[in-house]
């Protein structure tokens, strides 16, 4: 068995990286994947940097012991507080990260004015700074941390009144600034991607950077000559550190497909099985 039989790993606080795994999966549906929710300690958006990189590295270390060629980090936040850590702890492994999507919202503006959703931790992290100042140059931009919006989705909450409610208090301010775009700073909120547009109506433009997450795992892959070869659909196998039940639940609904379904139980905050 080579390398590139591998799975490639995959996480998020909970289910919000689901939204990165169907890119995945439509991109490279000859990958086997891990995909690690820790429900058990979801949100990380108010959580402090030290204790995300904890989380991070328990689970990086969880998802290699199980042969992972690759770590796609599908969460910003755990990008934002621990992506420059994990680097460093595993200097062989190759990460994935993301970061809100400012560039090509700055590239494709026309008012000028941009709208970006994420969680309290990625926009006070270094990464946020960075790409602000790397590609906000000349744009506008408007931020807001929708406190509760990763709880509902959580409870599969994709359409009710409380979390249409939540959208609206962070997006009406901005749409009275005139924005033309909404950046979704957090891999949960593509699966309230029908609401929001509900909210900002269809001059808005609302950017999932999923797609292009899931391009750069891709790109890596090949670079390294560790790309599966098969020529079937893979499996993917889904772990928990919250309710195995309750995750199992929302596979069909966010996914539109299901796995097996683990439950990893967390021994201390950087030790996972
Ligand atoms: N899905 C996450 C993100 O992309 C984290 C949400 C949370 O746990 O607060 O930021």
């Amino acid at each position: 068995m080579s390398i590139s039989d591998n799975p490639i790993g995959v996480f998020d606080s909970g289910v919000g990286g689901l939204s990165v795994l169907r890119s995945i999966r439509e991109q490279m549906p000859e990958e086997t994947v891990l995909y690690f929710g820790d429900q058990g300690h979801v949100p990380y958006g108010p959580r402090s940097m030290e204790q995300i990189q904890n989380f991070s590295e328990g689970i990086t270390q969880f998802l290699l012991d199980r042969g992972s060629k690759l770590i796609v980090v599908a969460c910003n936040t755990a990008s934002a507080a621990a992506l420059a850590y994990l680097r460093g702890r595993f200097p062989d492994v190759s990460f994935v990260g993301m970061e809100p999507a400012v560039k090509p919202a700055a590239e494709t503006t026309r008012t000028g004015r941009v709208g970006v959703l994420a969680t309290p931790a990625t926009f006070q992290g270094a990464l946020y700074a960075s790409v602000v100042e790397r590609f906000g140059a000349g744009v506008e931009l408007f931020q807001h941390t929708c406190p509760g919006l990763v709880g509902q989705i959580e409870k599969g909450e994709l359409d009710s009144a409380n979390t249409r409610a939540i959208l609206e208090d962070a997006l009406h301010p901005m749409l009275e600034k005139n924005i033309d775009t909404v950046v979704l700073g957090c891999t949960h909120y593509p699966f309230v991607i029908p609401l929001i547009e509900r909210v900002v109506g269809e001059n808005v433009r609302v950017i999932d950077p999923a797609p292009s997450v899931a391009r750069q795992a891709k790109r890596l892959l090949e670079a390294a000559g560790t790309k599966s070869l098969s020529q079937r659909r893979a499996s993917v196998r889904f772990f928990t550190s919250g309710d195995v039940e309750s995750m199992k639940s929302m596979l069909p609904v966010l996914l539109g497909e299901t796995g097996d379904v683990e439950l990893a139980v967390w021994k201390t905050d950087t030790e996972v099985f």
